[in-house]
Parts: C-alpha cells; sequence; structure tokens
C-alpha cells in the first residue's frame, strides 16, 4: 500500500492546482469591498478541511471576519493534540502597477507560485490541510489529535480570536501550537523562529487653516500643516537612531552576549542584503548589527503620508491639511498598551497651538518569545532535517503575529513557529511568491511532524 511519503510524491500537481484556486480568492480583509470574497475564503477552506477528512468543521461567526474551526480528536483522549493557526486573509495589492501579472490569477515562475498571499499565509497554512489529507488517505487515521483554527483578520486593524480564544480555551485545549507563517533565514536554510516583535500602530491629522491657501499671500505667516508633521515626526529619533519618547525603552530587555554571539553565527552577508535592497548602507540604532536591529531592537516607521499638491507642475498651495500613518515595532518586554499611552501623550505635548492635531491608536500586539526547549520543537527540528535534508538554524524575526501571545497566556502550551517562507517571497509587496519546493516539502515535513510529535 502507498505510504504517506509516496502519496504526497504522487499527488504534487492536483495540490498545487488546488492551491492555485485558494489563491484566486480576493480575500482583502482591510477593504470592507473585499467582504464578500474574505467569507468567500472561509468557506473555501470550511469545505477543503471537510474533503481531507476533519470532523466538527465550521464557520465560526465573530464582530467581523468569520473564524474556521475543524478537528479530528479520534486518535483518543490518551493522545497527543495539536492545534494548527493560520490566516486565509491576505494584504491589499497596492500599488497594482508593480505586479507583473494579476495577484489572484497565481501562476509558477522560477520556480515559485507567485500570488498575493500564496506565502503570507494561504500556502503556508494549506500545507498543514494536505499533510492531513496525506496521512489520512494512506493510513486512515492521524496519530495525533488535530485542530485548526484558521482566522481572517490577521493583516486588518482589528482582530476578534483573541476574544474568541479566551472564551474558549477548553475547545481549543492542546498539547502544542503550530504556526507556520514566518520565513527562513536564507534559501535552503530551514528555520524555527522563537521570537516576534509586537507593534502599536497610529494614524495623525494635522489641520491648520480651514482651506487651502494661496502660499504667497499666506506663506511666512502661519504654520504649514505638511511641515509641522514633518518636525513632529523628526521629534521621535535622535541622530543615534534611538527613539525619543520618554521611557519607551523602560521594559526593553537587553540582548545577552550569547544570543548576539548566536546571531553572528548565521550566515548574514551584508553586501549582498544592501544589493538585494539597492540601497546604498544600512543604518540604525548605533551600536547594534542589522539582526539585531531587526529581531531585538525597536524601530519607527511612517507607513505612509498625506498632504498638499502631487500633481503635474507647481501650484503654489499652502494646505489646510496633512496626514500619516506610522508605527513602532516593539520587542520583550515593551506592552503595546504602555507605549500606545507614550506616544499619545508624547505627541500631544508636541502639538504646537498653531494648529489642531489629531491621532489615534490603530491596531496593536505585544511582542514574543517563544520556549527553545520543548518536545514539540525537538520534534520540528528533526521533520525540517528530514523532509529537507538540511540543519536547521533558530531565528528570530522582526514581524509580528499577535495572536502567539494570547495562545501563550490563555492556552499556556508551547507555540512552535515553523515556518516555510522564504526572505524573498516578497510578503505585503508586490509580487508575493511561495516556493514550490517548500510547499511540497512542506506537507511532508508537517506529516512526519505529526508521527514524530506522536512518539517524543
Ligand atoms: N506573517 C506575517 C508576520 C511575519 C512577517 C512574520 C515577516 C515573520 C516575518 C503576518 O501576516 C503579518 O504581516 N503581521 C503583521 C501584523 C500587524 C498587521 C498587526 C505585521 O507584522 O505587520
Ligand atoms: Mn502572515
Ligand atoms: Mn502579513
Amino acid at each position: 500500500m502507498e505510504n504517506f511519503v509516496e502519496y504526497i510524491e504522487n499527488t504534487k500537481e492536483n495540490t498545487l492546482n488546488e492551491l492555485f484556486e485558494f489563491l484566486k480568492i480576493p480575500s482583502i480583509s482591510s477593504e470592507i469591498e473585499h467582504k464578500h470574497d474574505v467569507r468567500d475564503a472561509a468557506y473555501w477552506l470550511v469545505d477543503n478541511l471537510i474533503k481531507v477528512g476533519l470532523n466538527n468543521t465550521r464557520l465560526i461567526e465573530t464582530q467581523g471576519h468569520p473564524l474556521v474551526y475543524a478537528e479530528w480528536l479520534e486518535a483518543g483522549p490518551d493522545a497527543k493534540t495539536i492545534l494548527i493557526y493560520g490566516h486565509y486573509d491576505v494584504q491589499p495589492v497596492d500599488p497594482i502597477e508593480l505586479w507583473e501579472s494579476d495577484p489572484f490569477k497565481p501562476f509558477i515562475k522560477n520556480g515559485k507560485v507567485v500570488a498575493r498571499g500564496s506565502a503570507d499565509d494561504k500556502g503556508q497554512v494549506f500545507v498543514h490541510i494536505k499533510a492531513v489529507e496525506a496521512l489520512m488517505k494512506t493510513d486512515g487515521k492521524l496519530p495525533v489529535n488535530i485542530k485548526f483554527i484558521i482566522e481572517g483578520e490577521e493583516e486588518a486593524a482589528f482582530s476578534h480570536i483573541d476574544e474568541f480564544i479566551e472564551k474558549n480555551p477548553d475547545l481549543l485545549k492542546c498539547d502544542a501550537v503550530v504556526i507556520s507563517d514566518t520565513e527562513w533565514f536564507a534559501n535552503n536554510v530551514p528555520s524555527i523562529c522563537y521570537g516576534l516583535r509586537g507593534i502599536s500602530y497610529f494614524e495623525i491629522e494635522v489641520e491648520g487653516p480651514n482651506r487651502d491657501l494661496h502660499s504667497g499671500t499666506f506663506g511666512g505667516a502661519i504654520d504649514n500643516p505638511i511641515q509641522v508633521l514633518a518636525w513632529m515626526i523628526n521629534q521621535m529619533k535622535d541622530k543615534y537612531g534611538r527613539i525619543t519618547i520618554p521611557g519607551f525603552y523602560d521594559d526593553v530587555l537587553e540582548l545577552t552576549q550569547e544570543e548576539r554571539d548566536n546571531f553572528l553565527k548565521l550566515p548574514y552577508n551584508h553586501i549582498e542584503y544592501i544589493q538585494d535592497l539597492s540601497i546604498g548602507d544600512t543604518n540604525g540604532e548605533f551600536g547594534f548589527t542589522t539582526l539585531e536591529r531587526v529581531w531585538a531592537r525597536p524601530s519607527f516607521d511612517l507607513n505612509g503620508i498625506k498632504g498638499g499638491y502631487i500633481g503635474d507642475g507647481q501650484k503654489t498651495v499652502l494646505p489646510s491639511r496633512a496626514s500619516a500613518k506610522f508605527s513602532f515595532r516593539l520587542v520583550p518586554n515593551q506592552e503595546s498598551t504602555d507605549i500606545t499611552e507614550k506616544v499619545l501623550s508624547y505627541i500631544k505635548k508636541l502639538a504646537p497651538p498653531t494648529v489642531k492635531v489629531k491621532v489615534s491608536a490603530l491596531g496593536s500586539a505585544n511582542p514574543v518569545l517563544v520556549k527553545m526547549h520543548s518536545t514539540a520543537i525537538e520534534a520540528c527540528v528533526d521533520s525540517f532535517k528530514q523532509a529537507f535534508e538540511k540543519d536547521v538554524v533558530f531565528m528570530r524575526e522582526g514581524g509580528s503575529i499577535p495572536v502567539v501571545e494570547t495562545f501563550t497566556k490563555v492556552l499556556k502550551a508551547p507555540v512552535v513557529l515553523m515556518g516555510l517562507g522564504l526572505p524573498d517571497d516578497n510578503i505585503h509587496s508586490p509580487n508575493e511568491s511561495f516556493s514550490v519546493e517548500n510547499f511540497h516539502k512542506g506537507i511532508l515535513a508537517s506529516a512526519l511532524f505529526f508521527d514524530k510529535y506522536s512518539k517524543i
């Protein structure tokens, strides 16, 4: 009889076609006009979770986009239980003109599936669904109990999964949480992530005169909202790349020498890094390496800015308003609620009386460090080694997955960040892609993981 390894190998083409179907659904959670597409993607998952043999599969309504739940508990009460989390929503596509093709018409280029959501996170979450299928179709059962909880609001400003987890700890009770929503250190370097940064996100509007003005008639006599905004933004960091908000670093956990040494052992190549980005050099907080800056130090970034005239030719205008979106990445042990308060009060203090400044907090997430030593991590290392035939490295990431902290706190189970993305996947950017090899071998790694974890 065919075993699961052969089954995965023999069904590759069909598996890829199914992923294509999932990727064709434009489930952009932050854009209201895609509300129904987000729901379609949730239903697509429900159908597929049922098809591979999971039970109790259902859509769970929230105040926002629905959650998808499924389980297979027939391994029995003595067997281990794995909870798999992922997200079926995707980022907006803009700037659309920089895509080589339609973001929702997946195709293969240079060994990668190109489409919005291919790596973040539809491709990665589908890996585990197909691993379940391979085991069910060949063994007729799973070696562990499995639960899936897949959300549709990870990329949106507000998410309802945390509330759901807090209210349903028994439903989600498990021995380990598995999440594939991170990237490897490099191509061919299977990596397990043990730390994520948090985030505090803001929106600001500066309102000056009650109408746009002639810059000759008024220029020099009144404050220009764009310049006030630019000045305020400039007050966020000093010339050493340190954030100047009072108390901002109070809770920052300093890196240990051991961790700094471990970062240095990773194959980081500065020349390749800057050439890949076509930049003259890196720049950041003084006294820290690039990996330290992005994984273990906080950062401040302007995410968008709006104001004034940017059409053809010149227009001598003194605009009446300007606005921006900006965010801070946070590191252990900063608390996003504390940082949000500190940022809001700093901005209120900065705001000059000549203009009206409105600032509001959008989404936030706390940073996390997951336990590096657990049986689940061991099983993950072994399955990565076997599936990819390479050694595994441990790394942190600069991105955020808000729900990880909630899982850790409420379920008190170890989280395994079993990412399959690659640094050149262009997540959140035009031409997002996911490695076909990582997709297929990821399915094998996931099935091996279920098997190894059941025996450990
Ligand atoms: N999968 C990413 C997080 C990620 C990115 C992990 C890069 C590792 C490397 C996730 O979908 C994401 O984009 N998170 C957002 C969260 C935010 C909207 C609260 C992020 O980090 O910007
Ligand atoms: Mn993601
Ligand atoms: Mn994302």
